[in-house]
């Protein structure tokens, strides 16, 4: 069945940004002091939702954060699927900028959708940070 991706609520994504990026910390460490700002958007297959993600725009720019993939669906292409449906609302509100704080392991895939390393780098939770963007038309 082919993929749909729809609005969802922060409180939808929670189960799977615990689940994938932070199952070790209690589920209140994935939420965002902002989530009530962000849009967030879900890709469900069969009813059940694979994969998360979260914009928050302020100023002309957009910020994803917490984009996650349930492990057992990780690489076959739900996550790009995803993302560029990110990329596509973001030019369509006229952004100048797309932006993410990239796992410094995850800087390679962001790359493929036009996204470029900045020198902006840190570290959290003992992982690598990088700051990538990409300037929108
Ligand atoms: C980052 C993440 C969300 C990507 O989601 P995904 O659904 O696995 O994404 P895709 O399947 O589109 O792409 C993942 C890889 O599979 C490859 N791929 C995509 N479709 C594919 C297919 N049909 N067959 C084989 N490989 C495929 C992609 O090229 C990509 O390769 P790369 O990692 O070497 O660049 C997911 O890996 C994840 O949840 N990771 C843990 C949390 C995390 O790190 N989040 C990002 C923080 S910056």
């Amino acid at each position: 069945m082919n993929p749909k991706i729809v609005q969802i609520t922060s409180q939808e994504t929670l189960p799977i940004r615990h689940e994938v990026m932070w199952p070790t910390k209690p589920l209140d460490y994935v939420k965002l002091p902002k989530d009530d700002e962000g849009l967030h958007y879900g890709l469900f297959v069969n009813n059940e939702l694979i994969s998360v993600i979260s914009l928050f725009i302020n100023d002309g720019e957009a910020q994803f954060r917490k984009f996650a993939t349930l492990k057992k669906h990780q690489g076959k292409g739900y996550g790009s699927t995803l993302l560029n449906e990110i990329m596509r609302i973001a030019s369509e509100e006229s952004l100048n900028r797309i932006w993410c704080n990239a796992r410094q392991n995850k800087s390679d895939f962001y790359t493929k959708f036009g996204m470029i390393i900045t020198d902006e780098t840190y570290v959290k939770g003992g992982i690598d940070f990088v700051v990538m963007e990409r300037i929108l038309p």
